[in-house]
């Protein structure tokens, strides 16, 4: 709330009940994984589990210059399962969550059902992000604070290997940002950024 300023940290709060309760799911908390349970071998340098606010998510969303019944959606670490639900209500053509931790996985498989979305309007694939071969038709890629930097360098070389062999608009979705030199150095262009007051909320940028 320091940094954010009372009102937004109000409707953060308030966000947080009503989208949780609409879909009689639970995503509140934080959680570290259990790391015998994790898929491959960045368990180091992954962050504990958070869900992203659902306020911010639609400020994002509203400001992503996509046709989102033609674009697919890929959550990086992607936890229990909230941000895949948000935007599957904005009706992408494909959503994909992928979460390394088993249990975290599995919580988001029942809040997924939970939810009543169809079964294959939201995939989650339970692997670590570097292991996982981004397909050719995903466009939207969304980052909520899930890994360190070595992480995030080694995905984004993954999003521009995938530019490269099938080229297509690409938008990033970067959430409360720690990292912004591995986007800047590859000269991806912002197209929209969020302040209140000293929290830089997320960036999007287009590649
Ligand atoms: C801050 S949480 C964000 C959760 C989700 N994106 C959301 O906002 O609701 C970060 C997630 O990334 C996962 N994670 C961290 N490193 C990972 C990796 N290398 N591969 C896959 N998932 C990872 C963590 O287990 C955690 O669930």
């Amino acid at each position: 709330m320091r940094k954010r300023g009372l009102i937004p940290t109000l409707k953060v709060i308030w966000h947080e009940y009503a989208f949780d309760s609409k879909y009689s799911i639970n995503t509140r908390g934080r959680s570290q994984p259990n790391p015998h349970n994790v898929e491959g071998n960045n368990v180091n340098s992954g962050k504990e589990y958070q869900g992203y606010s659902y306020y911010f998510f639609k400020i994002f969303m509203k400001n992503l210059p996509v046709n989102f019944s033609e674009s697919a959606f890929i959550d990086f670490g992607s936890g229990k399962g909230r941000v895949l639900i948000m935007a599957a209500e904005y009706k992408f053509k494909r959503v994909i969550g992928i979460e390394y931790a088993e249990d975290l996985f599995k919580e988001s498989l029942i809040n997924i059902r939970s939810a009543q979305f169809e079964s294959e309007a939201i995939e989650i694939v339970n692997a670590d992000v570097l292991d996982y071969q981004i397909p050719d038709i995903a466009n939207v890629f969304f980052f909520f604070n899930p890994f360190d930097e070595d992480v995030m360098d080694n995905v984004l070389n993954n999003i521009d290997a995938s530019k490269l062999k099938a080229p297509r608009d690409m938008y990033i979705v970067y959430t409360s940002p720690t990292f912004e030199s591995c986007f800047n150095t590859r000269g991806y262009e912002k197209v929209f950024e969020l302040n209140n007051g000293a929290k830089n909320e997320g960036i999007i940028y287009k590649l």
